[in-house]
């Protein structure tokens, strides 16, 4: 597989040094050189095959000879060991639910791949350092994707005081080879000092930096898989007629549901949904690309104004000639989250806030005779402050947070300054 930097097209990588390094020059993310297309035969006998032995052919198609086939499966099957069942909520809308993973979140599917494929090409006797900031869960799912890996040392930066409580107890409670840091100041904030340690050469050189955001390759690939799960799983008359609303911050889900559909899998449209971050919906509906200062909201992984997988987005169009103006978008303030969280408990369904806004705008956009998926991409539980409040009722907690609610935190706590956190990094 070759890849190359979108800011500047001349740097081509393969899919080992992609998933290596992350970012390539000038902070560019990697795009795919070759779009893999499936014939319509192809995909309907995908969607009979199970959820690994599909995936690794999705991969697969993507990957190329890199990966032996039948040791990318292996790596498939180590990394997707849980389900991602679809919900039916109304007759013509059902949840995609995500979050069966170890880390309750849609991140476990990313997370654990790009695991998977770091150790296999690393082999055992290179360090790596990964960094990476999250602003909410996917700290969490490269937390426990790594935790005790042998030469991998993770260090994961949070905007301190706004990610909920039991996100936090999720990651920041693991110790030995998991560093977190509380910074003071938002998620840009977070995203923006990832960045600067990914310019630094001399850093990267001497710790081997690699990022396990949205932006590695690795997570986008692996997320494609659970778009075609999810129309494995409906019957015949309704995957012609597919909306699929995401609920998006930095818009990486989003990029693999539109990767999945470049691959052949129908989908009829998809709708970007975010919270009053509106950075996209606004450009889409006007054309301006005006990022304000990002505010805090109920869907707080949300909370991000200038979304670094927006490019790849706009690759895509450019090299499908498909039309943004395709794309269903709206933004929910936390008023109308609040009652769409009690308007989906009444229909019987318990979500939290970053899915709810994806079925609202799901069911203020869904036409006659379509047939709507939104993707669940946390547990409730996530975030049993906010829900149990806006709902009124007691939220049981899984195992998984259970487990971990009552440990002490071990986070570091550090202002949003590079020279304090390139010392930390060295002196790890
Ligand atoms: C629960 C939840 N929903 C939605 C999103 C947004 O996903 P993306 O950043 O890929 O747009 C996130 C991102 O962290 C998340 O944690």
């Amino acid at each position: 597989m070759k890849l190359y930097n979108l800011k500047d097209h001349n740097e081509q990588v393969s899919f080992a040094q992609a998933v290596k390094q992350g970012l390539g020059k000038q902070q560019g993310l990697f795009f795919p050189l070759e779009l893999p297309e499936f014939e319509s035969t192809d995909i309907d006998a995908m969607l009979e095959m199970d959820f690994v032995s599909r995936s690794s052919k999705i991969l697969s198609a993507y990957i190329g000879d890199e990966i032996a086939a039948h040791q990318l499966a292996e790596r498939v099957k180590a990394a997707f060991a849980f389900p991602a069942p679809v919900a039916e909520v109304t007759e013509d809308i059902a949840c995609l639910e995500l979050f069966h993973g170890p880390t309750l979140a849609f991140k476990d599917f990313g997370g654990r791949f790009m695991a998977q494929m770091l150790s296999y090409i690393s082999g055992t006797d290179e360090q790596i350092t990964i960094l990476t900031a999250t602003s909410g869960d996917t700290g969490a799912a490269v937390a426990h994707a790594f935790y005790g890996m042998e030469n991998v040392r993770v260090v994961i930066l949070y905007p301190q005081g706004k990610i909920s409580p039991l996100q936090e107890k999720l990651f920041c409670t693991l110790g030995g080879n998991i560093h977190t840091i509380a910074i003071d100041g938002d998620f840009d904030a977070c995203q923006a000092l990832v960045k600067q340690a990914f310019d630094d050469e001399a850093l990267k050189k001497a710790i081997g930096l690699n990022s396990a955001n949205s932006i590695n390759i690795s997570r986008l690939l692996a997320q494609i898989c659970y778009y075609f799960e999810a129309v494995a799983q409906l019957p015949q008359e309704k995957r012609n007629q597919l909306v699929i609303s995401v609920p998006s911050g930095n818009f990486g889900d989003l990029t693999a549901g539109l990767l999945a559909k470049s691959l052949g899998l129908p989908v009829k449209r998809f709708i970007a949904a975010t919270n009053r971050n509106d950075t996209v919906p606004r450009f889409l509906s006007n054309g301006a690309w005006q990022p304000n200062a990002t505010v805090a909201t109920l869907s707080n992984a949300m909370d991000v104004s200038q979304p670094n997988n927006w490019p790849r987005v706009e690759e895509l169009f450019r090299r499908k000639t498909w039309r943004l103006n395709d794309l269903g978008f709206g933004a929910v303030d936390d008023e109308t989250t609040r009652s769409t969280m009690r308007e989906l408990a009444g229909l019987g369904y318990i979500s939290e806030p970053h899915a709810a806004i994806a079925y609202r705008m799901l069911r203020d956009q869904l036409q006659p005779g379509e047939y709507g998926l939104f993707l669940g991409t946390a547990h409730p539980a996530k975030f049993k402050e906010s829900v149990e409040e806006i709902l009124q009722q007691t939220l049981p907690l899984p195992v998984e947070l259970a487990e971990r609610a009552d440990l002490p935190l071990l986070s570091h706590k550090m202002k949003a300054d590079f020279a304090e956190l390139r010392g930390f990094l060295t002196q790890l």
